[in-house]
């Protein structure tokens, strides 16, 4: 790790696709990654918890902090995406039952007790799935809120609408009210939302890449997107898939792959229609205040390659 690394929690609902953003984090000097909260999401907290030792043990990080954390979002009942991920969260590959420990602190307490601990605007967060435990945190700890450096979040869509209803993104369609809690927390805020991650698809060739390291990070991080590629080809009509959360470490490590704008964005949460849209004012036509990087486009080849030398570097 470099002694620049830039310090992060990783927020997530694994999934494959946060698999492989953790594996991604994990692989990159320039992250030095301090705990991984989990959350309900793709599937229910307890296989997002252990999908995260999961994944720890196939990077054989089972150094790193893992803490369970909320099981539901704030007023609504659980979603999930069994449909996208299978059964698992992590369905594609059988890999080996985690032994590693669980931190028995909840994600929540360790979000507050970091940030309060840890000089100002040292520690950046993650989130790759609904932002429930973000959420929960500020409610408790308002005064982390000017502690954190920065939040990185996959979620939303402007143009590219939704993905789950036609106007809203998984993430934010399952707690739209913690999202709402976050954007409106004036923490320096950006966000990677379909608009970028619906560029940034899989294909053939890159799945017969990691096949060829003949590693076993290559192998599950193959037939993970097999898996969820088949979901994905027949919805988009497309040669590939989104992967959607390894676009946040990837911004993190390569910003100048990404553009985007500073912009208002307000999160619906009341329309049965369009509850978890990311009202985004692109064209600054409302006057309301700026309260989050809107990315809009990413470098997929770059990206690409990056990941690709990054998984690379996994052994054995
Ligand atoms: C997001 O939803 C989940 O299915 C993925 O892991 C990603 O975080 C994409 O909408
Ligand atoms: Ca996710």
């Amino acid at each position: 790790m470099l002694a620049s690394a830039q310090k992060i929690i990783i927020d997530t609902d694994p999934g494959q696709d946060d698999g492989v953003a953790i594996l991604l984090a994990l692989a990159s000097p320039e992250l030095d990654v301090i705990g991984i909260t989990t959350v309900a999401g793709n599937v229910p907290l307890d296989l997002t918890t252990k999908n995260a030792r999961i994944i720890c043990e196939l990077a054989n990080r089972s150094d790193i902090k893992i803490f369970s954390g909320c099981d539901k979002p704030l007023k609504k009942p659980l979603v999930t995406a069994e449909n996208v991920h299978g059964k698992t969260g992590l369905d594609g590959i059988e890999l080996p039952e985690p032994t590693m420990p669980l931190q028995p602190q909840h994600a929540v307490d360790f979000i507050i007790e970091t940030f309060r601990n840890a000089p100002e605007k040292t520690i950046t967060l993650c989130t790759l799935g609904p932002m429930t435990n973000i959420a929960q945190a500020l409610m408790k700890a308002p005064d982390i809120a000017t502690r954190i450096q920065k939040i990185i979040s996959m979620g939303g869509g402007f143009f590219e609408g939704g993905n789950i209803t036609p106007s809203a993104e998984f993430n934010m369609f399952v707690d739209p009210d913690a999202a709402k809690v976050v954007f409106d927390a004036g923490i320096d805020l950006t966000v990677v939302p379909l608009d970028v991650t619906h560029k940034a698809l899989t294909n053939a060739q890159w799945i017969q890449q990691l096949r060829a390291f003949k590693t076993s990070v290559g192998e599950a991080v193959a037939s993970w997107t097999d898996f969820f590629e088949r979901y994905d080809k027949e919805k988009y009509g497309s040669a590939g898939a989104p992967l959607h959360d390894p676009c946040v470490m990837g911004y993190l490590i390569r910003p100048d792959l990404f553009t985007g704008k500073h912009i208002n964005v307000e999160i619906e949460t009341e329309s049965p229609l369009t509850a978890g849209a990311t009202v985004a004012d692109w064209w600054k036509v409302t006057g309301r205040t700026q309260n989050a990087y809107f990315l809009n486009t990413i470098d997929r080849d770059g990206f690409f390659d990056l990941l690709t030398e990054r998984l690379g570097r996994y052994q054995g």
